[in-house]
């Protein structure tokens, strides 16, 4: 008998410094008023140039053990999910879970970009469904300002750098009812950065020609996320037997305010019921999921029994959503 799996706690981290768009119209030729306009960003936070995503991982998984009221030591599993690890070798998750006395836990990296949290949570919940693990947590976290070049305006204006965690483990009832995950790789030239790997391992050349930072076809991913936040979010409520109009919140990925926009209008929903924290954040990638749920949970937007509708996709390309009755708060 499979075992029910929930939300236990969450918690998040965002570093101190702030970059307003106003920052970048003395590095390239863009101005406040488009971002805004174009993409719904005014500001995002900036990792100083010591943190990495192992020490944002670590800060926003204690939080997360903290409000789940679990000790690090009773962590079976770590996954972190990321586009921006602190090296190739080792995993993040291994340094993560270390630098937050999850001595005991086993640790992995994930990286399907924006969706990490949402496969995360996907992987994490098989273990604790079959009895392996009792206590997984799941982390998105990103420093994408270091994967960024300043000199490229497509870019560098859309991304932040946070963390959210989630602290998974077994349920009496709600928790997670379905996910619904997908990946096209026909697409993966879409937003690549394309050197560093086997592909076109790190040379001099490599680094003249700026291959090392965030490259995106803007105008295709924004098709591609506007198609599949609809399918991928209607494909889940089938699957949990939802109505749009019984969803409570929708936590969706935070990549431009009009793709958000007609995400809701799609399901039906008035923007009340729309978690955001793009215009504050940015786009932070496999963080944007986990940070905005646990600004709603801890500004006491969502209450026991709520039915919560989060989506993502992003570089892969892949996609995915998670329908979650919210349950917390159990051991
Ligand atoms: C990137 C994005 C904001 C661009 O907005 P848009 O309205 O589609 O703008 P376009 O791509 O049509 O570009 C229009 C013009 O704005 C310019 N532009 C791009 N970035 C700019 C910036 N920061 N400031 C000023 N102008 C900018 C473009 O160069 C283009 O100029 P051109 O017409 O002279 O070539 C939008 O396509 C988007 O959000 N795409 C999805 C991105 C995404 O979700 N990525 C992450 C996935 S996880």
């Amino acid at each position: 008998m499979l075992k029910k799996v929930g939300i236990w706690g969450t918690g998040a981290y965002l570093p101190e410094r702030i970059m307003t768009n106003k920052e970048f119209e003395s590095m390239v030729d863009t101005s406040d008023e488009w971002i805004v306009t174009r993409t719904g960003i005014r500001e995002r936070r900036v990792a100083a140039p010591e943190e990495a995503v192992s020490d944002l991982s670590a800060i926003a998984g204690a939080r997360a053990l903290e409000a789940a009221g679990l000790a690090p030591e009773e962590v079976d599993l770590v996954i972190v999910g990321s586009c921006t690890f602190d090296t190739y070798l080792p995993a993040s998750a291994c340094l993560a879970a270390w630098k937050m006395g999850a001595r005991r836990a086993a640790a992995f990296d994930l990286e399907t970009a924006c969706t990490s949290f949402i496969y995360g949570c996907a992987v994490g919940a098989q273990f604790i469904a079959t009895g392996m693990y009792r206590h997984v947590l799941v982390i998105g976290a990103e420093v994408l300002s270091k994967f960024l070049d300043y000199r490229d305006r497509n870019t560098c204006v859309l991304f932040g750098d946070g963390a959210g965690a989630a602290l998974l483990g077994p349920v009496e009832e709600g928790g997670f009812k379905a996910f619904d995950l997908g990946a096209d790789g026909s697409g993966g030239g879409l937003i690549t950065v394309p050197a560093g790997g086997s592909r076109m391992p790190a040379s001099a050349a490599t680094l003249e020609e700026r291959q090392h930072y965030v490259k995106m076809n803007g105008k295709e991913v924004y098709k591609f996320a506007v198609r599949v936040i609809g399918d991928a979010s209607q494909r889940v409520l089938d699957r949990a037997g939802w109505r749009q109009e019984e969803i409570d919140m929708l936590i969706p990925h935070q990549a431009n305010l009009r793709i958000i926009d007609s995400a809701a209008k799609k399901l039906g929903l008035s923007m009340e019921k729309v978690a955001l924290n793009l215009d504050r954040c940015g786009n932070m990638s496999a963080a944007s999921i986990p940070v905005a749920l646990d600004e709603v949970v801890r500004a006491g937007k969502v209450k026991r029994g709520d039915r919560l509708l989060m989506v993502g996709f992003g570089s892969g390309l892949t996609w995915g959503s998670m329908a979650v009755e919210w349950n917390p708060g159990q051991r």
